[in-house]
Parts: structure tokens; C-alpha cells; sequence
């Protein structure tokens, strides 16, 4: 009796029935019914035809990993479909398996703005990055910003979302510390846990990254990270872990650099005798994008996924399996770790698309979050809030031309940013000096228009105005306050310096801020800096300058408003810093062998898991603001019980508290005196009002 060959359609595919179908039979059925080249080719990427790191950021060297532009190309694996997506997968389409298309970043979508010949746009939101993420103490908004920026990757067709990082902020210099959120493995990894949580919660994969111990950008594709096991597992291993195990993303993605002389996608005892044996890690991990590295080694190990995807690491990897060299059931586990993951992403579950995210209500979220992360760091005579109507004074380029995010990958395509000024005159409560105004943006049209144009590896810095002391005085005398903005770029691929104008003020920017405090104090008018940075910087000997210091981070689109909302009172800050603010640099237990400018093949973590406060603590060194600092507009009393606490709000204005619970020790020549275990935040309390809370179970 012939078998009557029933041909099945599902959304566009077309099956011969008598074959296993992806997201219909089980995965094994399906990998059984695979080619050997179809299961190559589905373990790396389809990006193949380039073969080194276009336009290298700063700092990274030009790495070619095979022939370039193999001559088999990649024009018969990419679909396109997302122009500006970071990468996709082989799609077997006799199979039902689909391409899934990968995208950046953190702060946002990076997909590109406009298509060819396509009259539309495709915008995102700039949400702020991590260090304003994680100032905010705030897990549920945190999961707020995952679920609109998985919801944007949804609507744009867009499956597994490179994000979020959640590398430890060893260093203030590491050059990727404003995508990161913490000096502290549990605020790390809470804050990555519900960030993962919001966006999976749209049916895309999250991505944590990058596994592990990238804590710098030198020489990041190969630095040996000498480390011990316990640091490993206590400090730099620990968000990763908390993020895994408690809210299961569906993909990991492996480091560039090596550890303990493995380089990460190498690397067994981390990807699979740790992430997936120890911690149960059952999603699928993919290198970083060209990172070195065999692709038969790199499969063997347990790095599924080689992205973008070269030709050299498919042949590498087809010849391994047919020398015998690569057991071709490592490469089958590796296939069915990847499409057991596709089954629950937006094309696996063949989800249509419609383009059109809902960026006005995603915009009022990224505000929200920028104005909650802001950390208030001096307020000397409660000049903040500001009065209503009061004639301000802008300096600082940044006042005019805002960091809303950081370069590299973590760069988003945004329809707009609202600079600091813009923000204070939309809200209507001031008065704006516009002669600095113009002043101000004349000159940085007049700079930019001699610079390169901006591109998502480097942003054309301007060099900051120097104003003039008779400037400064008519500012003075037609203004109430100064507010001065003292800004940073911050991007993927290079490294901070000890220079001034990076981790010190620049010449020009103290004596500018020299100059507007003698001035307006000499009348009697506070001076107010805000710090437009994704990290920290030298503040020791000019933070009594000014009578407030409000560290914005860089908060993303909506910049502007959220800095009004704040210095208007309309918002109370609540931020409280997630790392340390030294004194001095040299006060960093990591200062003595951090890669700096130097390119070292090993960088050597010899202060153990001593890293941030815990070493603070541990070597009774003052820091200038302590982990977890930040001022409010308000006052709070905080009565603890056996298992809740109770904030009261005693103050005369709203404002919301966090409270922290630490384990301490008494003996600190092994464990640190100090190790946060967790937090809990309450919601904006009016005057009065006093809210009880549970005590978080502390991991
Ligand atoms: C970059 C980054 C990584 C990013 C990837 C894709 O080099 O290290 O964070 O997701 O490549 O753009």
C-alpha cells in the first residue's frame, strides 16, 4: 500500500511527512535525523563570510581567525531579516528548524535604524545602563526593563537577546564597568536575575554574559586571568551562578579570556563540570563574538554555539569529527543543547512579529529607572531640591550633549536623547541662562562638525569648554544655582587610564569648577555637579567644592527629564552605590596589578576574593563613599524584628529606603568581615508613612 506522501505546512514550512519535525517530535528524533553537515553548521553561527573583527573598538587588536572572506561566503545561511541583528543560526528547513536571529545589548535592542529602500524606521529605547540598573536596588523595576527590552526584541523578530553582563567591577577602570552592576556578587547576580526573568517573560532568550571573569578589556581575547578557586567561586562566579540557578536563562555566552591558562570557550571545568554539572545550567552556551579558540575544542568542552560564525571553526570542527579526533555524540549533545533552547524563542515557537513596539510606554519606563538609579552623593544645606522658578546656570558640555549610553555593543539605535538642559526647560520649573546656552551648543556644533562622525565603537568626545571668568561672573550674577555636568564615554574594547580628563578631573574641568564655586558662592549661590559617567571617577579633592553631588550614570534616553525630575523633587533619589568610591585609587586591592595600558599576557587576581568593600573592610581602609551610600531628600528609622523590618519615612518628603542585611564575622583572616546577603527596598513613602517588610531569604 503506498504511503500517500502528505505534505504539512506550519507557518511557511513545508515538511515530507515521514521526517521528524523541530518543535513537534523530540529533539533527539530530530538530531537523529540530521545530516553531519547540518549539525556543523548549526553549532556556528551563519555570519561565515567575515573571518575578522570589522572595525576593531579601540584597544583590540585586529584579529583575523581563518581566511578572509572565505570564498563560500555566507549569502546562503543569513537570512537578513534583522539588519543590524549581532548574528543568527542555521536554519534545516526540511526539518521545521528555523534560523534564530541573535541581538544585542544590554541597555537597549541594537538593531539598525533604517533598512534599505524601506521608508520606516526601527528605532529603540536607550534604557541607562547597568551601574543605574543596579543603583536602583530595585529588582522588580529591574524586571520592568528586561520585560520591555525582550517585549522590543519580540515585536522586531528578534529570538535571544546578548544580555545582561553581570562581570564583577574589580577594577573602576575596566572599560565595560557602566554594562556591569556591581562590585558585589549578590547585588550582581539579583540584579541579573531579574533582568533575565523580565526578558524570558516575552518568550526571548536572555543571555548572561560573560562567563567568566572579564573584569577587563587589555588584551580581553586571551588575557590569562590567574585566579584562585575560591575567588572563582565566591566573587567572580557568584552572579553567574545566582542568575542560573534562579532564573534559568536560556543561554550563557563564554568569555574571550582565558582562565587559570583555559581560555573560556575552552574551558570544561567552567562550562560543563561547573555551569551545567554543578549548577544545572540546561540552555545552550555560545562563544563570544570571534573569540579564539578551536571549534572542535570548543565543542568538546561544552561551548554549543560559535558565534558569529567563521568557516575555519566548520572545517575545524567537520575534520575533527571525521578524523575520530571530536566524538560526534559531543557534537549531537551540543546540537540538542541548542534546539531544546530554539523550542522556547519567539521563532521556535513561531511566533509572528508586527515591528511595532510600544517605544512611548517603554520611554516612560527608561525615565522611571533613570531617575530611581541616580545615587545623591552630597547635599550640603539641603540645597536639592531645587525651588520652583529658579533661574539655573548650565556648565559642562555634558549639560548639552548627554552620555545617555556607552560605546561597543552595548550602543542602542535610538529615535532621540533628552540632554540635560532640554530636560530642565521641558519641565517648565526653571529658568534656563540661555546665553550659556547657545554658548554652549555653538561650540560643541562648531567642535563636532571637524570630528568623525560618531559610530557604535567610539563617540567623538568634545574637549570641555573653558569659560572665561567675566562668563562666569554674568552667569553668576543673572543665576540663583550652577549646575555643572562632569561627563566620561564609557565603551566596550579598552580600558580607563590614571590620566587626567579619565579617572582624575581634567585642568579645564577644575577650573571650571574652581572658578563657578568662587564666583556664585561669593554671592551666595550653591553650586551643584551632576556626574554623567557609566563608572566612577577621582573625587576626593574637589567634592567639598560644590555644596551637591548627584551621580546620574548614564541614564539612557529620557536623560533629561530624569535629571529634572530629581533636582526638581518630583522624584526622590533613592540610588545607592553598588561599588566602592575610593580615596585614592592606589586604595583598590586590584590597583597593583590591573592590566592598565600595559598589554600582559596574565593579570594575576591575587587579592582573593578580597575585592571592594570586603577589602575596605577587611584592611580598615575609609573610603570616600562606601558601597551601598547614597543620600535621600527625606529621613528614615529603620526597627528591625526576627523576621521582618519596618521603615518609617520621617522626614517632610516622599522618598523610598533600602535596607541591606550583611553576614559579618568577627575573624576576617579568611572570610571577610562583611558579605552582603541581601535587600529588600520599599515603595515611596510619604511623610509618616511607615511600611513593614519581610526579610529577604539570604542566600
Ligand atoms: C562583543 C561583546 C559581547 C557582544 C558580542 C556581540 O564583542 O563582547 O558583549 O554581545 O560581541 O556583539
Amino acid at each position: 500500500m503506498p504511503v500517500a506522501l502528505l505534505s504539512l505546512t506550519v507557518s511557511g514550512m513545508t515538511f515530507a511527512d515521514n521526517l521528524p519535525k523541530f518543535g513537534i517530535d523530540p529533539i533527539e528524533d530530530v538530531v537523529a535525523a540530521m545530516t553531519l553537515e547540518e549539525k556543523v553548521n548549526l553549532v556556528v553561527g551563519t555570519l561565515r563570510d567575515y573571518v575578522y573583527q570589522p572595525d576593531p573598538a579601540p584597544g583590540m587588536p585586529q584579529r583575523v581567525t581563518g581566511e578572509v572572506n572565505d570564498e563560500r561566503g555566507n549569502t546562503a545561511y543569513s537570512t537578513g531579516k534583522v539588519a543590524g541583528a549581532a548574528g543568527e543560526s542555521y536554519a534545516v528547513p526540511r526539518l521545521g528548524i528555523p534560523s534564530a536571529v541573535f541581538a544585542d545589548g544590554p541597555a537597549g535592542l541594537r538593531i539598525d535604524p533604517v533598512r534599505e529602500g524601506i521608508d520606516r524606521t526601527y528605532y529603540c529605547t536607550a534604557f541607562p545602563t547597568g551601574t543605574t540598573l543596579s543603583s536602583t536596588w530595585n529588582t522588580a523595576l529591574v524586571e520592568q526593563v528586561g520585560t520591555a527590552i525582550g517585549d522590543e526584541a519580540q515585536h522586531y523578530g528578534v529570538d535571544i537577546l546578548l544580555a545582561p553582563g553581570v562581570n564583577i567591577m574589580r577594577n573602576p577602570l575596566c572599560g565595560r564597568n557602566f554594562e556591569y552592576f556591581s562590585e558585589d556578587p549578590l547585588l550582581a547576580g539579583k540584579m541579573a536575575a531579574a533582568y533575565i526573568r523580565g526578558v524570558q517573560s516575552t518568550g526571548v532568550g536572555a543571555t548572561v554574559k560573560h562567563f567568566a571573569a572579564n573584569n577587563q578589556e587589555t588584551m580581553r581575547n586571551g588575557i590569562d586571568v590567574i585566579i584562585s578557586d575560591r575567588a572563582l567561586r565566591d566573587i567572580y562566579l557568584e552572579p553567574f551562578r545566582i542568575a542560573v540557578t534562579e532564573a534559568k536563562p536560556m543561554a550563557v555566552m563564554s568569555a574571550y579570556n582565558k582562565v587559570n591558562g583555559a581560555i573560556m570557550p575552552e574551558n570544561k571545568y567552567l562550562l560543563t563540570d561547573i555551569l551545567r554539572n554543578e549548577w544545572g545550567f540546561d540552555g545552550f552556551v555560545m562563544t563570544d563574538w570571534w573569540a579564539e579558540g578551536s571549534g572542535d575544542v570548543q565543542t568538546a568542552s561544552g561551548n554549543d554555539m560559535l558565534m558569529p560564525g567563521t568557516w575555519r571553526q566548520y572545517d575545524e570542527i567537520m575534520d575533527a569529527v571525521k578524523s575520530g579526533k571530536l566524538d560526534e555524540k559531543l557534537l549531537d549533545r551540543n546540537v540538542a543543547n541548542i534546539l531544546r533552547a530554539f523550542e522556547n524563542t519567539p521563532v521556535g515557537m513561531r511566533r509572528r512579529y508586527d515591528e511595532n513596539p510600544d517605544l512611548k510606554a517603554h520611554a516612560l519606563i527608561a525615565r522611571k529607572v533613570a531617575t530611581e538609579g541616580m545615587v545623591l552623593l552630597e547635599n550640603r544645606n539641603n540645597v536639592l531640591p531645587l525651588p520652583q522658578g529658579a533661574r539655573v546656570s548650565l556648565f559642562g558640555n555634558a549639560s548639552y550633549d548627554t552620555y545617555v549610553g556607552g560605546t561597543g555593543s552595548g550602543n542602542v539605535n535610538r529615535a532621540y536623547k533628552i540632554n540635560i538642559d532640554e530636560g530642565l526647560s521641558d519641565v517648565g520649573q526653571f529658568r534656563l541662562d540661555t546665553v550659556l546656552q547657545k554658548r554652549y551648543q555653538k561650540y560643541i556644533a562648531d567642535a563636532k562638525a571637524s570630528m568623525p562622525e560618531d559610530n557604535v565603537w567610539s563617540i567623538s568626545v568634545v574637549p570641555e569648554l573653558e569659560l572665561s571668568d567675566d562668563e562666569i561672573i554674568r552667569a553668576a550674577d543673572a543665576g540663583d544655582v550652577a549646575i555643572l555636568t562632569i561627563s566620561r564615554m564609557a565603551g566596550e574594547g579598552g580600558d580607563r587610564t590614571l590620566d587626567e580628563g579619565d579617572w582624575f578631573l581634567s585642568s579645564v574641568e577644575r577650573r571650571n569648577l574652581e572658578r563657578v564655586a568662587d564666583i556664585f558662592h561669593s554671592q551666595e549661590k550653591p553650586v551643584v555637579v551632576l556626574l554623567n559617567m557609566g563608572s566612577i571617577i577621582d573625587m576626593t579633592d574637589w567634592k567639598d567644592i560644590p555644596d551637591a553631588i548627584l551621580h546620574i550614570w548614564l541614564p539612557g534616553q529620557e536623560a533629561g527629564s530624569a535629571v529634572a525630575d530629581v533636582l526638581m523633587g518630583t522624584v526622590s533619589p533613592s540610588g545607592r552605590l553598588p561599588m566602592t568610591i575610593a580615596r585614592k585609587y592606589e586604595d583598590y586591592s586590584s590597583a597593583p596589578n590591573f592590566p592598565h595600558s600595559e598589554n600582559p599576557a596574565t593579570v594575576y587576581y591575587t587579592e582573593d576574593v578580597f575585592v571592594g568593600y570586603r577589602h575596605f573592610d577587611k584592611n580598615h581602609i575609609e573610603p570616600l563613599y562606601p558601597f551601598g551610600y547614597g543620600l535621600s531628600y527625606t529621613d528614615f528609622t529603620i526597627n528591625e524584628s526576627t523576621d521582618t523590618v519596618e521603615v518609617t519615612n520621617i522626614g517632610n518628603r516622599n522618598g523610598a529606603c533600602t535596607v541591606m542585611f550583611f553576614e559579618t564575622t568577627t575573624d576576617d583572616t579568611i572570610e571577610p568581615l562583611r558579605k552582603l546577603k541581601g535587600f529588600v527596598k520599599t515603595k515611596v513613602l510619604v511623610p509618616g508613612e511607615t511600611q513593614t517588610l519581610a526579610k529577604p531569604t539570604c542566600n
